[in-house]
């Protein structure tokens, strides 16, 4: 019944994973860029700051659990798909290394953030077998995905950011998108296990949102506006207020739970088009 809905959905659902590229960056951070990078904002700059720092040791462990069943995808196209997501993922790592140097030049503690992601990496790959560690990348790999298409490839979140910030955003959010379905579809292929994919998803979830509360109000407190109460209110109404960024992903992260969820059932490349034009000039 499962393979027979998962080929219904495969042939349903175009998996564009010819459309994935590998693109060598070299970001540079300046000192003269403000100490509040996006929107002269803490809440905002120190939320994406966070993120940055569970970044390379989090990518790491994905290309490592999707490697780890590579041999069991046949399809061309996948296999193919898996070495440009290995390629996009080992680069994000790279560049958001650098981008951690910088901040912790600055005297954020970036990289207690990683050292703790590592840890609880090893924890994975010691007590998970294999098939969890690949469905928590997928879950991973979700939540990514709606962070770009409902958040960072939006033009007016990144114009808000110093613009030698926003390059490095646009073009994580971008390649995040066009592999958005790799993890998931080695997955289906590998092990396709619905109990795994959504029970890991809901550990995951409750993981990602502890840890990076507590990576955030980490960097909140080196910032010394931790005690400004206008800021935090301001901060929480625009992520998640009424019409805040995050509890508007709410019903497309809930998507994830049914049976038949694909991540290209949400087509957007059309976002992605625009944002590539005006971020990556000649490497689009
Ligand atoms: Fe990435
Ligand atoms: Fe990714």
């Amino acid at each position: 019944m499962t393979a027979a809905i998962n080929q219904a959905v495969k042939q349903a659902v175009p998996t564009h994973h010819h459309d994935l590229k590998v693109r060598h960056m070299d970001f540079e951070f300046s000192d003269d860029i403000p100490e509040f990078w996006y929107d002269n904002d803490p809440f905002k700059t120190l939320l994406l700051a966070a993120l940055s720092g569970g970044f390379p040791e989090g990518e790491r462990f994905f290309i490592d659990s999707v490697r780890h069943f590579q041999e069991h995808v046949k399809d061309p196209e996948l296999r193919q798909a898996i070495r440009a997501f290995i390629g996009q993922e080992a680069h994000h790592s790279k560049e958001h290394k650098i981008l951690n140097d910088f901040l912790e030049s600055r005297g954020y503690p970036i990289s207690r953030i990683d050292k703790g992601v590592g840890m609880a990496m090893s924890w994975y790959r010691k007590y998970l077998s294999p098939a969890r560690q690949l469905a928590h990348t997928a879950a991973v790999e979700h939540f990514t995905a709606l962070m770009a298409e409902k958040y960072l490839l939006n033009s007016d979140e990144l114009a808000k950011m110093d613009s030698r910030m926003a390059g490095i955003w646009a073009w994580h959010a971008i390649e995040e998108t066009e592999h958005k379905a790799v993890a998931f579809d080695v997955y289906k292929t590998a092990v396709d296990s619905e109990w795994v994919r959504r029970s890991q998803m809901a550990i995951c979830t409750v993981m990602f949102l502890g840890f990076s509360t507590y990576d955030f109000i980490s960097l909140m407190r080196h910032s010394g506006r931790q005690g400004d109460v206008k800021m935090w209110a301001k901060g929480i109404n625009y992520y998640w207020g009424t019409t805040g960024i995050f509890r508007k992903m709410i019903p497309e992260y809930l998507r994830y739970y049914r049976r038949d969820f694909h991540p290209w059932q949400h087509d957007s490349r059309a976002l992605v088009e625009s944002i590539k034009q005006q971020y990556l000039g000649n490497k689009a």
